[in-house]
């Protein structure tokens, strides 16, 4: 009897041990981080029926530029008749990107799966009748792209969500607790069913901003994501229970201090298909996502197709010319790790994970002489990425009797620039040593 009371003890503390060591252990974090990390591009997909009229994602009824009920006809228009999500995994891979990010819920509640939960999907609702997210999850898995579900914890149109409508209906959760757990059994149902039915890699949480770490019970959900899928990542949209973070549309100056980042950003100002012709460039997308990458982060470039499935030409070529540039220079971009501290080099760096290439991104046509500060390491050579030329260098100004390094001069002939970025590799004697004293005898 008492042996059994002991042994129920030591399991419990054992057990109790495993989840805090779940929890804590830094090691088994990086592991399950580590291919998140080597990834650098992810592509997002926003489709909902807010393409059907081309407005603003769920926000459009909430700040009143449409009524809800307007906001809903567009159930009505939803077709997704031309959906091939076989051309979508393919232009994904095409760009080089390494997982996605697909829209399984947004704020305006339209599940874009077979929910159980409620009457409100695409099968039920729309004349699409059909799953968006799981024939999608497949031609991902066939191509070895990671699956990420993005997830609205905020359901505007859910009737016993607080904020339903944002006026009306409102109730504050401390006078209606049963209402409330209502809406938590619902929406934690529904994270159930997505977890169930397509396993993500990855979760994408949106909307955590509109309550607390208790009231989602973000531990309960990162707790029931993880037993079910050990490697599972979860975004930083969790009220703190998540792994990493989620920078949106503005970029960092200087290097983010996270362990793991993502920029999640649009080709033109919206998510979601819309009336806006305000691309961003080839040349803006790939300056971009080279200085993300540079600053030891990830890119989730965003598009957003029309509701019968086809995606906008624009959005299509910004893919298609983003996947050029990084079969030419993917060496410098996936599996490395963020560059050297700014200063050394004026523009982006990145390193091999050995430290011993350092990759120097040059914006533009570059023709002419570069410049970097500081390299105690000696350059083996100097190679042109996807284009192979050999630079020559100089060593400016090294003083025998001072282990201050001299400054590398590079001179770039205009013959071996690429049309957006070129990218120099320094093959280095060991891995990169670098001087960051303040000149003089220090
Ligand atoms: C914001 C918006 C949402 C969008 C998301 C993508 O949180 O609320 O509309 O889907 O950003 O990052």
């Amino acid at each position: 009897m008492k042996t059994g009371f002991l042994t129920g003890i030591c399991l419990f503390m054992a057990l109790l041990q495993g989840i805090c060591q779940q929890k804590i252990d830094p090691d088994a974090i990086r592991q399950k981080m580590q291919w998140f990390a080597d990834a650098k591009l992810g592509i997002f997909i926003h489709e909902g029926i807010y393409s059907v009229d081309g407005i603003d994602e769920s926000w459009s009824f909430h700040n009143k530029k449409i009524s809800h009920a307007d906001y809903m006809k567009q159930l009505k228009g939803f077709t997704l008749s031309k959906y091939e999500p076989a051309y979508w995994a393919d232009l994904i891979r095409e760009t080089g990107a390494r997982y996605a990010v697909i829209t399984t819920k947004h704020h305006d509640g339209v599940a874009m799966y077979d929910t159980e939960m409620n009457e409100l999907s695409i099968l039920k609702a729309t004349p699409a009748r059909r799953d968006m997210i799981k024939p999608f999850f497949e031609e991902l898995r066939k191509r070895d792209i990671k699956c990420g579900a993005y997830f609205s914890l905020i359901d505007w149109t859910e009737p016993d969500y607080p904020g339903f409508l944002k006026d009306s209906a409102k109730y504050k959760i401390e006078d209606d607790y049963d209402r409330w757990n209502k809406f938590r059994k619902f929406f934690q149902g529904q994270i159930n069913e997505i977890s169930t039915q397509f396993n993500p890699d990855l979760w994408w949480f949106d909307g955590d901003w509109e309550h607390s770490a208790e009231q989602w019970e973000s531990e309960k959900i990162r707790q029931v994501i993880l037993a079910k899928n050990p490697n599972a990542i979860i975004n930083g949209r969790l009220q703190g229970y998540g792994d990493y973070e989620t920078p949106e549309q503005n970029f960092p100056v200087t290097r983010p201090k996270f362990n793991w980042w993502e920029l999640c950003m649009t080709t033109n100002d919206n998510w979601g298909f819309h009336h806006d012709e305000n691309w961003k460039t080839p040349y803006e997308v790939i300056t971009i996502f080279v200085d993300v990458v540079s600053n030891g982060g990830n890119l989730l470039l965003d598009f957003g197709p029309r509701e019968d499935g086809t995606i906008p030409d624009e959005q299509v070529t910004v893919l298609k010319e983003l996947g050029r540039w990084n079969k030419k220079h993917g060496e410098a971009i996936f599996n490395t790790i963020g560059g050297i501290p700014q200063g050394h080099f004026y523009g982006p760096t990145t390193l091999s994970k050995d430290s011993t290439n350092l990759y120097l991104f040059l914006h533009g046509q570059v023709e002419g002489t570069i410049m970097v500060k500081g390299l105690v390491n000696k350059i083996e050579e100097i190679t042109v990425l996807g284009n192979g030329t050999k630079l020559a260098h100089k060593v400016v100004g090294k003083i025998s009797w001072s282990h201050v390094p001299g400054l590398v001069y590079i001179d770039i002939p205009g013959d071996v620039q690429d049309k957006y970025v070129t990218v120099l590799k320094l093959k280095l004697n060991k891995p990169v040593r670098l001087y960051r004293g303040q000149g003089g005898f220090n």
